[in-house]
């Protein structure tokens, strides 16, 4: 089974705009997202412009803030207190990675926790870990719509999470435990990791290395999930021509799994329909606690 992240985020799409205009009737405003980027890196440019359209046609109102790349840290500080401050903003989200000029965990842990729809807040990352309502970061929430869509039993099933960022590895940990499986994190110091990566029955790769997992890693029948999104020369292709592949050699993985996550196609789809999800979220959490 191939698990089509693309169509499963167009669904989603479309029940969003409906609850997104419900939203705006009852309330009078549409939910707001705020998005800040900083400097000119081309993925972020493709990224931040895909979270400005995306919201805007589902019916949010989507603001993109293009900050210079020289842009002072008090600069972006001050525009996250603005818009801390502004009753209409829902959602705050700093596109990553930022100049190294400036700390990233000053701006993150300035944004209001209830307005962090990228749940990178450390505040949010403990409710996560505590099993209380949270915004969880959108990449895992990803991952989990499509295991529900392979209709894998998580309950005692052992997951292996391969990486342990704070944007995907842990938070996708949190999120597999709270529905009772068994989960290991591997990383880099990991020993034997062919080995563990066969004694799992659900694999979530988010390691961001080209191909690094091997269909001879995958237990027959298991669910790949595969997060990595890495562009490598294309073989055979003029000079400077790229593909996009995972952190999964999807070929060989595809002829063992019971089901696995195409690149592009399967989690990258997935994400921003979870930002635009949490947005909405933030907006109805945030008028209920009034
Ligand atoms: N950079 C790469 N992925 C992400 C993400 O999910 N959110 C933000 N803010 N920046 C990113």
């Amino acid at each position: 089974m191939i698990l089509d992240g693309k169509k499963l985020a167009e669904s989603l799409r479309e029940e969003l705009a409906a609850k997104v205009s419900a939203f705006t009737a009852k309330h009078g405003r549409a939910p707001g997202l705020e998005v800040i980027l900083v400097g000119e890196d081309p993925a972020s440019q493709v990224y931040t412009r895909n979270k400005e359209k995306t919201a805007n046609e589902l019916g949010i109102r989507g603001v993109l803030h293009r900050l210079p790349v020289d842009a002072s840290e008090e600069t972006v500080l001050a525009l996250v207190k603005k818009l801390n401050a502004d009753d209409a903003v829902d959602g705050i989200l700093v596109q990553l990675p930022l100049p190294k000029h400036i700390a990233e965990r000053k701006v993150l842990e300035l944004i209001d926790p209830a307005k962090d729809v990228d749940g990178f807040h450390p505040m949010n990352a403990g409710l996560l870990a505590s099993g209380l309502p949270a915004l969880v970061p959108c990449t895992p929430v990803g991952c989990m719509h499509l295991l529900a869509l392979s209709g894998v039993e998580l309950s005692g099933a052992h997951a292996v999470v391969v990486g342990r960022s704070n944007i995907v590895g842990k938070p996708v940990a949190q999120l597999l435990l709270a529905k009772n499986a068994t989960v290991t994190i591997a990383h880099s110091k990991t020993r034997d990791l062919p080995e563990l990566c066969r004694s799992a029955d659900v694999l979530v790769a988010a390691v961001g290395r080209p191909e690094m997992i091997r269909g001879d890693w995958v237990k027959p029948g298991a669910v790949v999930i595969d997060v990595g999104i890495n562009r490598v020369p294309l073989e055979g292709g003029e000079p400077g021509k790229t593909r996009l592949v995972g952190d999964v050699a999807y070929d060989e993985a595809k002829a063992r799994a019971g089901a696995i996550t195409p690149v592009p196609g399967g989690v990258g789809p997935m994400t921003i329909a979870c930002l635009m999800q949490n947005t909405l979220d933030a907006a109805t959490r945030r008028i209920a606690s009034r």
